[in-house]
């Protein structure tokens, strides 16, 4: 290929890749596979690596972010970023259309755009000539934090804009999210290693745009939503039509907007919206009407910080009352303390309730909350409901202030406070049952040492007194597990054998796996890069781990007292006599092309026997799996596959490739 010929390929893969991050990301519409696209990605990261000369940092492949430590300059913005007036109060909503109605002249018909009010955390994005320009928090509205390379990383926002109608220059707004389901999970993984969770998906949001490493924010998966554009030539007088607009050029725009001839329209909205909001994907705090021309929003002008022409309507938390009927004590697996009220079972925003967290020990003493009272529940922005109030007139006589445990509910080991932390803490880490429980459940899970084996086996393994730490698992003999209830044989030689395997599992997962507390998924594969092997790791210092890119003083000194603690340095040792991965393996996986393609192997080949492609599928990147389904990417076939399963091929159009064609996929 000569220059002009990359340079047209290059521009021709920059294309194909956003319009399928277009429909993947902001229409929920995948059309190819994503080893497809991951393909397409790969040979454009090839492309431009061999010639920087076409390098921009609007293509696709600079979604993932990178590790230089963002600086977040101040930023003036152009047009100052407003706040709204804001009611709970339906009669106000009148006031507001009455007022509306007496600036402009009463005759003029006019429209409200009703919209979501997304709870995340507010951006201004520009864009010049149909490319991402610029990225600015709403910071005191008048000037904000410039996070242009954080942003560049969340998919649904355009790179490059569709069709050519766009103005020269302009801005949109909108709120960036994070979706429950992400959310959730990004807790769970914080909890998993002793990081204290976010409170809400809005703080989760905004603490990960703030984050100094894109590459970070880009394995965060926030998402947004567009809801406003501001320039010199708009295409249309009508904020619902810039929308449609703003959606025609790539912008995630919600679906769920609605244009209304009057209040009572708006109302419908609303009252669909305060009970339809349960079934989202993500959580919004209300809704915003807004006078739809922009020639009246001008008319109507400003008071203070807010435009005249827009409110919003909160939604109330919705809140229940009922009875508390205990608190109990949970451990978990980094030893710390969560209080929990069980509650008589009520309905709230659509569930049935009947746990609440009540957090820590300083707000059971700050709402006096005892045993026997008639306590709130709310579900606002948070997913688990928690206890907001209690009402006192309730109250009956006699009930007894709730007295904050002293000593670990499983262990009985006394608890301790650590300065600034909010929770209590078990210390007895070796010892105390659930923290045991803890460690190995982490220890065996999918990102650590994917071991096939649940909670209740671990309990079973733990209480027959088979098990007491980590280690213990390698030692399990076959008469220990087929003892176990439940167990037959062939599931007993299973575990056994998921046991065994693990042996394999590469260094950054049993790094991750061993439970330093801080060091997530992220941080092991890091540190497993930089610093090769376990006894180096080891020996490292303070400086020389904080020197690592992404290790900060927390994490350091965590990995240091953990190389302190005799306990973990046996573990490791006996970890090391069985076998276990505690060096970087650089030769396992000679080549990543098959970059995670499931590929299922069939019938009998003249070449090779079907280990030999099995562990050349492993070699090169991809997954050998048994049977045929949707979502694998190719079916190998030899000679003599059966009828049933090609039937299944052809349905689900999975692409057939010959024993020749694999090797020349792996070879090319
Ligand atoms: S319009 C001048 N529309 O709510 C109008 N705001 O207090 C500017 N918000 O900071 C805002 N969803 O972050 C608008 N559909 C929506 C919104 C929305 C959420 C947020 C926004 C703003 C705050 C207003």
């Amino acid at each position: 290929m000569n220059k002009d010929q990359v340079l047209q390929k290059i521009m021709q893969l920059r294309n194909n890749l956003s319009k399928h991050n277009y429909n993947y990301y902001v229409l929920s519409q995948a059309v190819i596979s994503d080893y497809e696209y991951d393909m397409m990605m790969k040979e454009l990261e090839t492309l431009e690596k061999q010639f920087p000369e076409f390098d921009d940092a609007n293509s696709p492949t600079k979604r993932v972010g990178n590790d230089l430590s963002n600086t977040f300059t101040q930023v003036e913005h152009e047009y100052p970023m407003l706040s709204l007036g804001n009611t709970y109060n339906i009669n106000e909503l009148n006031d507001f259309d009455k007022r509306i109605k007496n600036i402009i002249d009463s005759d003029t018909p006019f429209i409200y755009t009703c919209e979501l009010k997304f709870d995340g955390t507010a951006i201004s994005i520009k864009y010049k000539n149909g490319k991402y320009f610029q990225a600015v928090t709403r910071g005191d509205g008048l000037k904000g934090d410039d996070v242009t390379e954080n942003v560049r990383t969340i998919r649904s926002i355009p790179l490059k804009l569709q069709t050519n109608d766009y103005p020269d220059e302009f801005e949109v707004r909108g709120e960036i999210i994070m979706p429950h389901k992400v959310f959730e999970r990004l807790n769970a993984e914080r909890e998993d290693i002793g990081e204290t969770p976010f409170a809400n998906p809005r703080n989760a949001a905004s603490g990960t745009l703030k984050m100094k490493s894109s590459a970070i924010v880009a394995k965060r998966n926030l998402d947004a939503f567009l809801y406003f554009m501001l320039g010199k030539n708009l295409p249309s007088d009508s904020h619902y039509q810039n929308l449609q607009n703003l959606k025609k050029w790539g912008f995630k725009i919600s679906d769920d907007i609605k244009q209304a001839k009057n209040i009572n329209e708006v109302f419908e909205f609303i009252n669909y919206w305060d009970t339809e909001r349960n079934n989202l994907e993500y959580d919004i705090d209300g809704v915003v009407i807004k006078v739809d021309s922009k020639e009246l929003q001008e008319e109507l002008g400003m008071t203070g910080k807010s435009p005249r022409w827009a409110i919003s309507y909160k939604f109330k938390a919705e809140r229940v009352a009922t009875k508390l009927l205990n608190i109990t004590y949970q451990v978990g697996r980094t030893g710390a303390i969560t209080p929990v009220a069980d509650l008589k079972p009520i309905q709230l925003a659509g569930t049935t309730v009947k746990r609440a967290s009540l957090h820590n020990a300083d707000i059971i003493k700050e709402l006096d909350v005892r045993i026997g009272d008639t306590v709130l529940v709310e579900k606002g922005g948070e997913i688990i409901p928690k206890i907001v109030d209690i009402d006192i007139e309730k109250r009956p006589a006699g009930l007894s202030e709730t007295n904050y445990i002293e000593n670990c509910p499983a262990c009985k080991h006394p608890l301790i406070r650590k300065q600034d932390e909010a929770k209590h803490y078990c210390p007895n880490e070796y010892a105390c049952p659930p923290q045991i429980k803890g460690k190995i459940e982490h220890f065996v899970s999918r990102n650590a040492m994917n071991i096939n084996c649940g909670e209740a086996t671990i309990n079973a393994l733990y209480e027959a007194g088979f098990i007491k730490n980590i280690a213990d698992l390698y030692e399990l003999t076959f008469e220990q597990v087929y003892s176990l209830e439940g167990f037959k044989e062939k599931s007993a030689k299973n575990l056994l054998e998921s046991i065994q395997k693990s042996k394999n599992i590469p260094f950054e997962n049993v790094l991750f796996a061993v439970g330093i507390r801080y060091v997530g998924n992220i941080t092991a594969k890091v540190l497993a890069k930089n610093l090769k092997n376990i006894s180096n790791l080891q020996k490292a210092d303070f400086e020389e781990l904080i020197a690592v890119d992404e290790i900060g003083d927390k994490i350091a000194e965590s990995i240091i007292d953990f190389f302190k603690n005799d306990h973990n340095l046996k573990i490791i040792e006996r970890l090391k006599s069985y076998g276990l991965q505690f060096e970087i393996s650089e030769d396992n996986q000679v080549d990543n092309k098959l970059n995670g393609a499931k590929i299922v192997i069939s019938g009998t080949f003249k070449n090779h026997s079907r280990d030999e492609l099995k562990k050349l599928i492993e070699q090169y990147g991809g997954k050998n799996t048994s049977s045929v389904s949707k979502s694998t990417d190719f079916f190998l076939a030899g000679e003599n596959v059966g009828p049933s399963k090609l039937e299944k091929v052809e349905k689900f159009g999975i692409k057939k490739i010959s024993e020749n064609e694999f090797i020349n996929m792996i070879n090319k």
